[in-house]
């Protein structure tokens, strides 16, 4: 409570937040981890295959070169962006939490910036002086060292923050001793790891192919020897995701979605679950079935765009896991830690004794009474809610509401029902936490979300303007 709440009402902030995060995690695992090893195989397999008077196979190594072109272009472009993207919508939203994971993992995160330095060095290096690797032997021999370079630097970037996830997850024995070690091997670090590394793979695998498919002519020898270098990648690939995607699914959300299913039972969530599965076996099954007739039957005339749906397929699949991961983490954004309304656990019970409001630093108002309840309320709806609900947008209390009660003509709210389910709120629905202000202030939100649900304003338009400026704040 110690920063200024961002809110935006029409999408909801998880929203913001997600787009960003995978659109990121789709570049910089299918064109960054996945794909500069697999591009650097490929300009190997050139290298390798020269003949005497050649520095290197021409057909591999331009196909090579047109592959990296376009990583280059999207990971320098909206992969960086999207990067800076997630700090930035992070620490609008909640910022609170940046806040202690920086606190926890200040060296990891030193060291990964470091790394990724490097790695944008490495990136410009191998891919600007493809042309000029092409004079000598060693000068290609060079070039395929620093693909290596850049290979490992990528993949120590996403190992870093993979453990950040986890400890996001599950913070282990972190939140007894709090010492970084425990922090960053948390118990799902590593089967995590064991699981998106191959997946990384498998996403550029799938890319790769189909991109291979449109930039080199059918029946060329160099089409069908790269396809089936491809799909072989993609067969091993896939046999490591899926061992991957059990050990770290046997890991953790076993407990978490167990949990979340006897407290639940059939929302949403339960579809989601559903749809992981399907979509784990799906992309995989997909892509192998894919690899396996572009191995075996080079010649079969498959249409380009055939290729294009394993590539969706393992996307999408990536899609829905990250929304998985971040729903099942629910009540928390750390976990045990602090709940996803950014407020610690371990001071609910001030909150509880003195009053949410006394410690909101940007609450114009710091004590509910009868004049200034429906602006106290919308504080308490911002501090408390606002992080996964809207008023009138994406998962807007009031549908959620009037859904609960089969409300179908927006029937007024019973404002002794909803503070009842409130101050058990927990326990109605696991993957949200207990309120965490004093019985005056429940009533404000009720209040609150009685008013808004009557006149259908959007909450900012409740406090005057002159309330929310700097001076009455810093009074
Ligand atoms: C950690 C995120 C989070 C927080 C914080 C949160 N909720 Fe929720 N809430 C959810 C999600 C997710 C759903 C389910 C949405 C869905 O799948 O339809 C939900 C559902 C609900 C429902 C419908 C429950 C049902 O059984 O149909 C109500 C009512 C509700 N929230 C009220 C609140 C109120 C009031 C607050 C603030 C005191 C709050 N929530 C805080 C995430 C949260």
């Amino acid at each position: 409570m110690d920063f200024p709440i961002f809110h935006l009402d029409f999408m909801g902030d998880r929203l913001l937040i997600a787009i960003i995060a995978v659109i990121h995690v789709m570049i910089n695992h299918g064109l960054a981890v996945g794909f500069i090893p697999l591009v650097t195989w490929l300009e190997y397999k050139g290298f390798k295959k020269a003949e005497d008077a050649q520095i290197t196979g021409p057909d591999w190594d331009k196909l090579a070169y047109r592959l990296m072109t376009v990583a280059f272009i999207i990971t320098t472009t909206v992969g960086a962006m999207t990067g800076v993207g997630i700090w930035l919508a992070a620490s609008l939203v909640n910022p609170a939490s940046i806040g202690s994971l920086i606190r926890v993992f200040y060296g990891a995160w030193f060291t990964e910036w470091i790394v990724f330095v490097t790695e944008v060095i490495l990136i410009l290096i191998y891919y600007l002086s493809w042309k000029k690797s092409l004079k000598s032997v060693e000068a290609k021999s060079r070039h395929i060292m620093f693909g290596t370079f850049l290979s490992i630097a990528s993949w120590i970037t996403m190992s870093i923050i993979v453990s950040i996830l986890g400890f996001m997850m599950d913070t282990g024995s972190w939140v007894e001793n709090k010492t970084f070690i425990s922090g960053f091997s948390n118990p799902i670090y590593l089967p995590q790891l064991a699981f998106r590394t191959p997946m990384a793979a498998l996403m550029a695998g799938t890319i790769a192919l189909f991109l291979t498919v449109l930039f080199t002519k059918r029946d060329t020898s160099i089409r069908i020897l790269a396809t089936q270098a491809i799909g072989k990648w993609i067969i091993v690939a896939s046999i490591f995701s899926a061992l991957g995607a059990y050990w770290y699914y046997s890991r953790i959300p076993h407990l978490m979605i167990g949990n979340i299913q006897i407290a639940v039972g059939t929302m949403d969530f339960q579809s989601w679950y559903n749809l992981l599965v399907w979509f784990i076996f799906g992309a995989i099954s997909v892509s192998m079935l894919i690899a396996l007739v572009t191995i075996l039957k080079p010649k079969l005339k498959i249409p380009k765009l055939v290729y294009i749906i394993p590539v969706i397929a393992v996307l999408g699949f990536a899609g829905i896991f990250e929304r998985i991961r971040e729903f099942i983490r629910k009540p928390y954004v750390i976990g045990n830690y602090m709940y996803s309304n950014t407020l610690r656990v371990e001071d609910y019970p001030l909150f509880k004794r003195d009053g949410l409001l006394t410690y909101a630093t940007y609450s114009p108002v710091k004590e509910v009474t009868e004049d200034n309840k429906l602006i106290a309320g919308e504080q308490i709806f911002l501090i408390a809610c606002s992080r996964c609900h809207t008023t009138n947008g994406i998962n807007s209390l009031i549908d959620k509401f009037e859904q609960m009660y089969s409300f179908k003509n927006h029937e007024p709210l019973n404002g002794a029902s909803m503070k009842a389910y409130i101050s058990n709120i927990q326990n109605a629905r696991y993957f949200m936490p207990p309120f965490p202000g004093n019985d005056k202030e429940l009533d404000a939100l009720v209040a609150y979300i009685q008013e808004i649900q009557k006149t259908q304003t959007p909450e900012a338009n409740l406090i005057p303007e002159t309330e929310m400026s700097h001076d009455s704040i810093a009074k």
